[in-house]
């Protein structure tokens, strides 16, 4: 009955001279939370079969996020020649519990004696350590869509923004599908763990099933911005002069009530 579409992109920038030789670039592989304090990067280098560069320079920045706190550590710069790629990872400790790490990783892998380089600028990723007790390490919080207020004619979507996320949201939107009419805007609030944002929708029909477009993008630093979409389907409930003729059928109408469990859940 719903479901979400991530839109995923790699905001990354491949650079290279036109080349004879083959070459291509190390790849970031994963990035682990150890504990609360700390994370370990991995890289791998590509296969001497398909990469005869002989002068490879990684490069890591490190940006730390916890609330309205910021730091950055490194560059942490390696160089390679073809026969010592021995370095794998990085593991680094820092000083807050629980923090958002923004991981970008950089290489560039040349010929030498030759003009040909393929560089690769910011590969990013978001992640987060462990908790205090490192009982979860579960990662970002994620902004989370939810129907509410389910009326016959009407219904609210909700966007609920963590305000511990490190991103800058830049646009919410919410419009039925087709083309449809976009939510009214309704004041936002903000509790201890959100920022919340709902749209109305009105002069809807009772007993009906309503897709709604969802979007919610944003950016980090001075990255591109990316776009979550995902598409909620909401049932309206029964008229009143319908309600009292089968009333005992009406534990069908909290349909969409778990539905947003579920989504809250997720
Ligand atoms: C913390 O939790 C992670 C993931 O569950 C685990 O891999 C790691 O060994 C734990 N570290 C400590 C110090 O307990
Ligand atoms: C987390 O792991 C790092 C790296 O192994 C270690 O230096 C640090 O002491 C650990 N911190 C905690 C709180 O376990
Ligand atoms: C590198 O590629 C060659 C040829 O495709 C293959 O035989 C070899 O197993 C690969 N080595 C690694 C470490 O993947
Ligand atoms: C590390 O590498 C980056 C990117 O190549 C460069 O801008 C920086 O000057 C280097 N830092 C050090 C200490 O070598
Ligand atoms: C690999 O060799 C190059 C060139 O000799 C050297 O500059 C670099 O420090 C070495 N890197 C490692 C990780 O040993
Ligand atoms: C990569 O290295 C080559 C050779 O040193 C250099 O000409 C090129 O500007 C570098 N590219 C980037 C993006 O750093
Ligand atoms: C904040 O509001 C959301 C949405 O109403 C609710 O799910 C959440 O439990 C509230 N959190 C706190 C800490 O009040």
């Amino acid at each position: 009955m719903w479901k979400i579409l991530l839109l995923l992109c790699s905001f990354f920038f491949v650079s290279h001279a036109q080349s004879s030789a083959l070459i291509t670039e190390p790849r970031l592989t994963s990035i682990n939370p150890l504990n609360s304090t700390a994370l370990t990067v991995n890289w791998q280098f590509a296969n001497a079969s398909v990469d005869q560069s002989d002068l490879i320079t990684i490069s890591i920045v490190i940006y730390e996020f916890y609330f309205t706190h910021r730091a950055t550590y490194g560059p942490f710069n390696y160089t390679f020649s073809s026969s010592n790629k021995s370095i794998t990872s990085l593991t680094q400790n820092f000083e807050w519990v629980n923090a958002y790490y923004y991981v970008c990783f950089s290489s560039n892998s040349t010929k030498l004696n030759t003009t040909q380089f393929v560089a690769v600028t910011n590969d990013c990723r978001l992640v987060r350590t462990c908790a205090r007790s490192n009982r979860s390490c579960a990662g970002p919080s994620s902004t989370q869509v939810i129907s509410t207020n389910i009326t016959a004619s009407s219904f609210t979507i909700v966007f609920l923004w963590p305000i511990d996320l490190p991103y800058t949201p830049l646009n919410f939107a919410a419009q039925l599908i087709n083309n449809g009419p976009s939510g009214t805007t309704l004041t936002v609030t903000q509790n201890d763990s959100f920022i919340i944002r709902p749209y109305l929708f009105t002069n809807l029909q009772a007993r009906t099933s309503y897709s709604v477009n969802t979007s919610v993008t944003f950016n980090i630093l001075n990255s591109a911005a990316q776009t979550n979409l995902s598409i909620l389907t909401v049932t309206t409930s029964r008229a009143a002069t319908q309600r009292r003729i089968d009333r005992w059928t009406s534990i069908f109408s909290f349909y969409p009530v778990i539905a947003s469990l579920f989504l809250q859940i997720k």
